[in-house]
Parts: structure tokens; sequence; C-alpha cells
């Protein structure tokens, strides 16, 4: 495995394969856990190589606060990488990737991002979109794999890819869970024993709306999460939405034709969880 800093000779590096070799990639911002190896994992399956970015974004995150925090485990993200057989890592700097200017490009993403995280956390899809269109350039790589776990972000970037006529195959990949069902996060290691003791609730929940969701209305399956987490001692819910699949828009009226998904996100004490069903 080889792990690059910097732009140019990762570059060199992909530009000297032989002509015809795939390249899968995979974005992280390390702290890597099982969700991340398993989209490695597909990538390795479909690709002849696979790279890896590790890269703690600092123009997708609008609390300084969490930046600070975020973990970075660097040495055991490696390790890890080297246990899957990945071919090459990317872990650059932020000087090396902005320079002196760690600001973000606007984007139009067709108005996905006004919805859920993006009302949420404003600005931070305008940074998911700089970061990525830059590796992009920098990797170009055949096939880039992305999680469900962030379904919003997966939608952007496809939106990304089409408008910007960016000649990569995005393929999202299912969310990979804990055997308790909590969703696998970087920020799940945060969380104090009381609230990951009592974090399954949140898939629980999903699953429970899912199940309603087929014999009652979109409004009373919405009703019928937010009381269960008003009632819920530790967690505190900050959106439950169903939505259209392709627009994200919030679901007005059933109709059969379309593709439904439930979304979350909820706090447990400062740390915010997110996860989402397919309905
Ligand atoms: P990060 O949170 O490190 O996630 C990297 C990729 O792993 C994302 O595509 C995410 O959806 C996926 N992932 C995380 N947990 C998962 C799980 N439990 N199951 C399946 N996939 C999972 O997302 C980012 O980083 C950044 O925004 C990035 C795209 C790298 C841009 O900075």
């Amino acid at each position: 495995m080889l792990v690059f800093a910097k732009i140019k000779s990762v570059q060199q590096k992909i530009e000297s394969l032989k002509k015809g070799t795939t390249v899968g990639f995979v974005p992280t911002m390390g702290a890597l856990h099982k969700g991340h190896l398993s989209l490695i994992e597909r990538a390795k399956k479909e690709n002849d190589i696979v790279v890896v970015s590790v890269f703690v974004n600092p123009t997708q995150f609008d609390k300084q606060e969490d930046l600070i925090n975020y973990p970075k485990t660097i040495e055991k993200d490696l390790s890890l990488l080297k246990s899957v057989f990945c071919d090459l890592v990317f872990a650059p700097s932020a000087k090396e990737i902005y320079a002196d200017n760690i600001t973000s490009q606007s984007f139009n993403f067709d108005g996905l991002e006004f919805q859920m995280e993006g009302k949420f956390r404003v600005g931070h899809f305008d940074g998911v979109g700089t970061i990525v269109k830059r590796l992009f350039e920098i990797v170009k790589p055949t096939k880039a794999y992305f999680g469900e776990k962030d379904f919003q972000q997966l939608q952007i970037i496809r939106n990304m890819v089409k408008n910007h006529k960016i000649p990569i195959k995005i393929v999202g990949c299912e969310i990979f869970r804990e055997a308790d069902g909590l969703a696998m996060s970087s920020r799940n290691a945060r969380l104090t024993e009381a609230h990951r003791e009592a974090a399954p609730f949140i898939y629980k929940t999903l699953k429970q709306a899912k199940v309603k969701f087929g014999t009652e209305s979109a409004l009373d399956v919405v009703n019928w999460v937010e009381n269960e987490f008003e009632k819920h001692p530790l967690f505190k819910l900050e959106y439950f939405e169903i939505a259209d699949e392709e627009t994200l828009l919030t679901i007005k009226n059933k109709n059969p034709k379309q593709k439904y998904r439930a979304f979350i996100a909820v706090f447990a004490g400062k740390i915010r969880l997110i996860d989402n069903i397919s309905l």
C-alpha cells in the first residue's frame, strides 16, 4: 500500500498505471470503521485498483468545535486500510488542498441542498461539493463509492457529476450497521455509555415507521415518530422527514409510483446522529 500526501505525487502514480486500469475511489474523513471498509471492499471487487482519501475537510464543518473534535486516527486508519488491501492512500494536509484559502465554491444542486441536512448545516454541501470535485480532479477514478448512510450527500454528488459532466460512475452502498442496528459512524465512539446503549432506538423507530407507512398517512407517521422522541429521556429529535428519494422533497401525497425514504437526525447529548431507511 502506498501513501501519498502530495497532489503531484499521487497524480503521477495514477497516471503511470497501465492504460485501461480501472480505478475505484472511496473518499473519507478517516476515523475509519467497518462502514467505510464495506465501501472499500465493494470498490476492490469492481476495479483493478482502489484509492482511498483520508482528509478531514474543514470547509464542510458548520461548527468549528465539530472540526476540532473530529477524531483523527491516521495510524489506525492506515493499518485498517492495509488489512483490506487498499492500493493507494491519499492523505493530504489542508494546506496542500486549499493553500491559504480555506473556502468553498458555491454550487447549485437543483434544490437538493436546501432539504434536511442543508437546513440545519448551512454551507455544509458547498464544502462537500468543493472537496469531492477537487478529489475527483486529482484521482480521476472510474467509479467512486459513497454510503447511503449520508443519502442526501450521495444524491448531491450524483447531481454534481451530472451537471458538471464529470465522467465518473457514482456507486451508492448500503448502510452498514452494528449488530444492534445502530448505523456505524465515526461519531459513535464519542457517545456516552448510556447514549450508546440506548442508540438502537433510532433504527428501531425507523423500522416501525416503515411498517406504519404501509397503512398510515405520512403525516400520521411523522407525528408518531415525533411523539416517540418527545417521550424519550435521552434523545432530542432534530428532524424526521419522509421524502422522495430523487428530489428529497417532503412527501405531500403518497404516490405509488414514487420511491420514498425516511430521514432522521437526533441529538444524543452533544453528538448528532443521522440515519435513514427506504420505505
Ligand atoms: P465520512 O463521514 O468519512 O464517510 C465516508 C464515506 O463512508 C461516505 O460515503 C459515507 O456515506 C460512508 N459511510 C459512513 N458510514 C457508513 C455506514 N455505516 N455504512 C455505509 N457507508 C458509510 O462522508 C464523508 O466522510 C465526507 O463528507 C466526504 C465525502 C469524504 C467529503 O469530505
